[in-house]
């Protein structure tokens, strides 16, 4: 009997486990459930005879997965799989996969849920701003960026797009003007709302030069990877630009900083919850399970991310 490990430090909702067991179980296979582990010893030692495993930021490195004797398949229930090793997981024979699209909705919540927030100086009871009329760029126009453009447009915001892998069309045709460069849209827009993955390519490159594009009341939205953020360029333009203020699901390591020298210009939520919802975890937990069960049964590797 096939093992399915689910491993996650960051529990699933109760609802979403069970219904992960469900599927599992249906197929015929053993489900094992490894939550809120404080090792990563733990992930190694859960991992030695299982066939396959459900994560979400857990961090799948090459030492977890050449512990996985047996593992054929790992699938990441959520969007970003920079947590995963695949260059070892390749080596080992193991296909990776992400669950795209199952949590964006969450997280596009919590997005425009901070600017709120923001806005209304965290519910203190003194005059905020309005999002209605103001300007939002979306750096990045995939499953989140079209959710947080649907939602914004709600606020009576002007979205605007810059996706280099994305056609004109496809994001106009959301009511989103798109623009040509990356510059155009920072110095286009009030708020710019992060939704690039993590990779070599975009770590640190929200930098200093960027961001002084801004207008002097900028607010910059993170709920990607606090890594796409060049920190020192970080600090600079909050010294520099007295208007400007940064949320983020998740604190940057110069957090202490901040809180020191910017009050009342900051927000960062005390753990990663972008996707931390019943429905993103049914939806992501489910997707991961089914595709697990659809690799092993149909050899289905659609969403796999280390071809
Ligand atoms: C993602 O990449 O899907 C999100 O960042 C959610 O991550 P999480 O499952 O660890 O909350």
């Amino acid at each position: 009997m096939k093992k399915i490990l689910v491993a996650t430090v960051k529990p699933f909702a109760p609802a979403a486990v069970d219904n992960i067991k469900e599927i599992v179980d249906k197929a015929g296979y053993e489900f094992i459930l490894l939550e809120k582990y404080s090792d990563q010893s733990e992930l190694i030692n859960a991992v030695k005879d299982v066939d396959a495993m459900i994560i979400r930021s857990d961090k799948a490195t090459k030492e977890v997965i050449e512990a996985a004797k047996n593992l054929k398949v790992i699938v990441r229930a959520g969007a970003g799989y920079d947590n995963i090793d695949l260059e070892a997981a390749t080596e080992n024979g193991v296909v990776a996969m992400n669950t795209p699209g199952q949590n964006s909705n969450a997280v596009a919540e919590l997005a425009l849920g901070m600017m709120v927030y923001l806005a209304r100086n965290g519910y203190n009871g003194k005059p905020g701003v309005e999002l209605k009329g103001k300007t939002l760029g979306i750096h990045a126009y995939g499953n989140v960026g079209k959710n947080v453009a649907r939602i914004a447009k709600g606020f009576g915001m002007k979205v605007f797009a810059f996706d280099p892998f994305v056609s004109k069309e496809t994001i106009e045709k959301d009511g989103v003007t798109a623009v040509d460069t990356v510059e155009e849209l920072y110095s286009t827009c009030n708020y710019i709302s992060l939704h690039i993955p993590a990779n070599d390519k975009t770590k640190k490159s929200i930098n200093f030069e960027l961001l002084s594009k801004m207008p002097k009341d900028a607010v910059l939205v993170n709920t990607a990877r606090k890594e796409v953020i060049d920190e020192e360029g970080l600090i600079k333009i909050f010294t520099e630009k007295p208007g400007f203020k940064y949320i983020a699901d998740i604190a940057p390591d110069c957090k202490e900083e901040i809180a020191e020298k910017f009050e009342g210009r900051y927000f960062f939520t005390p753990k990663k919850m972008g996707a931390q919802t019943a429905e993103a975890n049914i939806n992501a937990g489910a997707a991961a399970a089914n595709q697990i069960i659809n690799y092993f049964e149909k050899g289905d590797t659609k969403f796999q991310v280390n071809k």
